[in-house]
């Protein structure tokens, strides 16, 4: 079945910004490395048994929240990488009219997503301009990738823009270890690197909370997880009342 996208669902992408957040990362050299280092990843991404299992967690997350979903309704995962969330979420006992949208910055990422979600609405996007109307979204989620945005405060602005009044966020982020901050992971030295990776900020719940605030997003509800050698933590946000 060929991909129609929901209605407000995709646009044209404006120009990068090149605006700064705190000066720790210049957006337009953070994204390109970024990309480089995903596209370069794609086609072995999904052997990760880590981001496999969190995806069941998120889904499961979304279901307690959001048990009888509304007929037709808009799912959109930013950076949604190969699609794992939006896969997760399409398995069996989801809805099975859900409208399934994922962004990306990195195009083989997002090709490995089409393979599996041929009838999903996946496009190549920036965290900071969402190519999506004001108001279609029911449920948003974000898996692992908050750390990398250079510009977190200007993407959460974006999911509120996006969002019905009704609707639910999830993130997922990298949660301090329980005995101390996160180990430094290994790096892949044959992938390209050279890009900031920003836990701190998203680690604890207080510290979502903190982040989604400002933009009329209430946390909700909190769940940690231990995967391997990775501690995370699952936050479930709904738009505040007025
Ligand atoms: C660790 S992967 C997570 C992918 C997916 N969410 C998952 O859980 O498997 C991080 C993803 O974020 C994407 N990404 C990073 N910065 C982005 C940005 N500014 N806008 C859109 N996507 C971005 C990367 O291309 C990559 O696919």
């Amino acid at each position: 079945m060929p991909t129609t996208l929901p209605r407000g669902v995709g646009g044209r992408q404006p120009v990068a910004s090149t605006a700064r957040d705190d000066g720790a990362v210049e957006p337009t050299q953070q994204r390109a490395a970024v990309r480089a280092h995903y596209d370069a990843r794609a086609t072995t991404y999904d052997e990760s048994a880590m981001h496999r299992d969190l995806v069941a967690a998120v889904a499961s997350l979304v279901r307690s929240r959001r048990p009888e979903p509304r007929p037709g309704r808009v799912v959109l995962d930013v950076a949604t990488g190969t699609g794992l969330a939006l896969r997760a979420l399409q398995a069996p006992g989801a809805s099975a009219d859900d409208r399934l949208v994922g962004v990306d910055l990195s195009p083989a990422m997002l090709a490995v997503a089409r393979a599996h979600l041929p009838t999903a609405g996946l496009l190549r996007g920036d965290a900071s301009w969402l190519p999506v109307a004001d108001g279609v979204v029911d449920v948003l989620t974000c898996v692992t990738a908050l750390h990398l945005l250079p510009e977190p405060d200007t993407a959460v602005r974006q999911w509120r823009r996006v969002l019905r009044p009704d609707g639910l966020v999830v993130t997922a982020t990298f949660a301090d270890a329980v005995d101390g901050p996160r180990p430094t992971p290994r790096r892949d030295p044959a992938l390209p690197q050279g890009f900031a990776r920003r836990h701190e900020p998203f680690s604890t719940p207080p510290r979502v909370a903190d982040l989604l605030a400002p933009h009329g997003l209430r946390l909700r509800e909190h769940r940690r997880l231990v995967l391997g050698r990775d501690a995370l933590l699952l936050c479930a946000a709904e738009v505040a009342a007025q």
